[in-house]
């Protein structure tokens, strides 16, 4: 049997709405505090402003008050492993640290796990932001 958080993402397909590409996605993240929070990928007319799934999970949960968490599980009905895409990986990292486990569905038990880390070193933050603020107080006329 997978685990609860696969299958919390698996019934987030259901709402998936994909006229366009037909390409369902579900996400679940989980709460530091053992809450789970669900999204699906909501597409657009205009392409651009479709709404990927983790972004939707990520949404819910801030709105909700949660910013930390332990685990992410990403389905597709394809049950192809789908990683979240770039953009997604970078809302992420807002919130989650670098070890955060990504659980990558590839149907029935079988899963491929990454940590956020290796989905997207080497990213922006708030700590680069802080960095060079402390770097042009330190050295203002460079
Ligand atoms: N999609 C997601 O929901 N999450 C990702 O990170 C990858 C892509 C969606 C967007 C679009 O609705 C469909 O998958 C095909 O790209
Ligand atoms: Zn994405």
């Amino acid at each position: 049997m997978p685990e609860a958080l696969v299958e919390r993402a698996r019934e987030a397909l259901d709402n998936a709405y994909v006229p366009y590409s037909e390409y369902t996605v579900g996400a679940a993240l989980r709460t530091a505090d053992g809450e789970v929070y669900v999204g699906c990928n909501i597409e657009n007319a205009n392409y651009s402003n479709s709404l990927h799934a983790e972004e939707v999970a990520v949404a819910e949960a801030v709105k909700n008050g949660h910013t930390e968490f332990d685990r992410l599980v990403v389905t597709s009905g394809a049950r192809d492993g789908v990683t979240p895409c770039g953009m997604c990986r970078q809302t992420l990292a807002e919130f989650c640290d670098e070890d955060l486990p990504v659980v990558c569905d590839l149907g029935g038990d079988d899963v491929a796990e990454y940590t956020l880390g290796e989905l997207l070193p080497n990213t922006i933050s708030l700590d680069t932001l802080e960095a060079a603020a402390a770097k042009r107080d330190a050295e203002p006329d460079e």
